[in-house]
């Protein structure tokens, strides 16, 4: 029916997205080629291994090329990760590539179709042009994230951000009609400053050449700037979300062997499922910080004392790259303190974790794919953003769908005691987190609705496939 190649940004939060997507479209009876860089791939099929998965799916294949990085770096600097992939992934490089794989091929099975993250398309529309084959775009999160870049020249013109991106005024500003107003803070670009402002403004003129822009994102959560980025670019953002595979949810995460591959870059713990199984229902809090944050030792501590203080149970994901590559150093004595309601794993199964009943909360960084999870399975949150466009996120969860609290932190980064009893006592006692829940359920729904038959995502990705499908007639 169709080869499909797709390409990821390499980082989890945007590799996961894609190969959800890549399971869609399996099941619309694509092939899929999945390419990954070396440095990833390594890890993915590592990390199946030690969980004993095997790619059982002939139809995604997973291939890679360098990254440009030495092997030592750590793939942690975005901007870095950014000028690397200029050269690794250069439009030349991906058109050798769709060129090795199609002399490999039979007839039937040559690529038909490229599917490109939104930081790794630059110049892939050409390509595609001149491979004679569809092309798509990819959002891994949502689009007024998107949108915020996008009319980045503008907000420029019109004297709302300095030319590099920076935020004129200190206090929150209604930078577009159809968002609410951001604080400076809120602007996605500031951690990478002027390189990263000006390639959301390249993003935007790239994404005005291509026919689709799919958003791993729910038109109903941000109606209104998906209709003023759609008019701009003349209705071709399509929202598709939640990216998620319920079905695979519904299997057994022991029969491990029978699944397919995963795209986590660590070993999923899936022991903390049994210890979720013996937690009461909605007491447990779960704290996971995603793919990318770095925190210092007394950061890690500080958080440990808190858990250990707020005398709940809870699942921390401590990865064993947490503190800049080296393994997380806890306070003495605490493992043994919060043996009998304490669970820490290096890498949780988060989207089992968030859909199992005992779970109170989600003590989370807002990165999208997170928020979003957590949405889908009707998670309230405590948000603590760390970088990129998680303090936008925070701002939708908390001032806009009202589904989560603020959990802030000292100017040092750190989450003291006093904060996190207090945003816990707030959210699982008294008023305030009831109605929290009410809505997070009620999001719940209209995310899981979208994507039924009928729904608005359902509806939008089957007119990106039909679309594909007339191309290639
Ligand atoms: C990054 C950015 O931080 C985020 O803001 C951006 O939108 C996407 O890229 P990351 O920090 O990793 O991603 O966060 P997130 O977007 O939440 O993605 C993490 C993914 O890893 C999620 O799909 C989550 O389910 C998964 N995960 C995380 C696990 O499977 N296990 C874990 O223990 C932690």
């Amino acid at each position: 029916m169709g080869h499909i190649l797709l390409i990821p940004f390499p980082v989890q939060g945007h590799v996961n997205p894609m190969m959800h997507l890549a399971w869609k479209l399996v099941s619309d009876g694509f092939l899929i080629t999945f390419l990954n860089t070396d440095f990833n791939h390594h890890r993915i099929i590592q990390a199946n291994t030690k969980n004993s998965i095997h790619n059982n799916c002939d139809r995604i294949r997973l291939i890679s090329i360098p990254d440009g990085l030495p092997p030592e770096d750590k793939r942690n600097n975005l901007p870095k990760l950014f000028q690397a992939l200029q050269n690794s992934m250069a439009p030349p490089v991906i058109h050798k590539l769709i060129q090795d794989i199609n002399d490999r091929e039979e007839d039937h099975n040559k690529i038909t179709a490229m599917i490109a993250d939104i930081w790794t398309c630059f110049g892939l529309q050409a390509v595609a042009d001149l491979c004679q084959i569809s092309f798509a775009a990819f959002h891994p999160s949502f689009v007024s994230n998107c949108a915020i870049r996008y009319f980045g020249r503008r907000l420029v013109s019109l004297g709302l951000l300095y030319p590099d991106g920076a935020p004129k005024e200190d206090k929150k500003v209604k930078y577009l009609e159809s968002m609410p107003p951001l604080h400076c803070g809120d602007l996605p670009w500031l951690y990478g400053g002027e390189y990263i402002f000006e390639k959301g403004i390249r993003m935007g003129e790239e994404i005005k050449q291509i026919k689709w822009v799919l958003f791993n994102s729910v038109y109903e959560l941000e109606a209104p700037v998906v209709d003023e980025l759609s008019k701009e670019l003349g209705g071709i953002a399509y929202p598709i979300g939640p990216l998620i595979d319920f079905e695979f949810l519904q299997s057994d995460a022991r029969q491990t062997a029978e699944t397919k591959i995963l795209p986590s870059f660590w070993t999923d713990e899936v022991d903390c499922l049994e210890w979720l199984d013996k937690q009461r229902l909605q007491s447990v809090i779960y704290v996971s910080f995603g793919s990318l944050a770095v925190w210092s030792e007394r950061q890690v501590k500080e958080l440990a004392l808190a858990l250990d203080a707020i005398q709940r149970p809870f699942l921390w994901v401590v990865r064993s790259d947490l503190m800049d590559g080296s393994e997380a150093v806890l306070p003495q004595g605490f493992l043994e303190r919060i043996r009998d309601r304490g669970c820490i794993v290096s890498w949780a199964p988060q989207l089992r974790v968030l859909s199992h009943p005992s779970i109170a909360c989600f003590v989370t960084h807002c990165g999208w794919n997170s928020l979003q999870e957590s949405i889908t399975m009707g998670v309230p949150m405590l948000c603590s953003p760390y970088f990129a466009d998680q303090f936008l996120n925070r701002t939708y969860i908390v001032d806009v769908w009202k589904v989560g609290l603020p959990l802030d932190t000292n100017r040092d980064g750190i989450i003291e005691n006093w904060r996190l009893t207090e945003a816990v006592e707030r959210l699982l006692v008294g008023e305030e987190g009831v109605d929290i829940r009410k809505r997070v359920i009620k999001l719940m729904e209209i995310c899981r609705n979208t994507v039924k038959e009928g729904g608005l995502a359902y509806r939008n990705y089957y007119r990106f496939i039909e679309g594909m499908k007339k191309q290639l007639i």
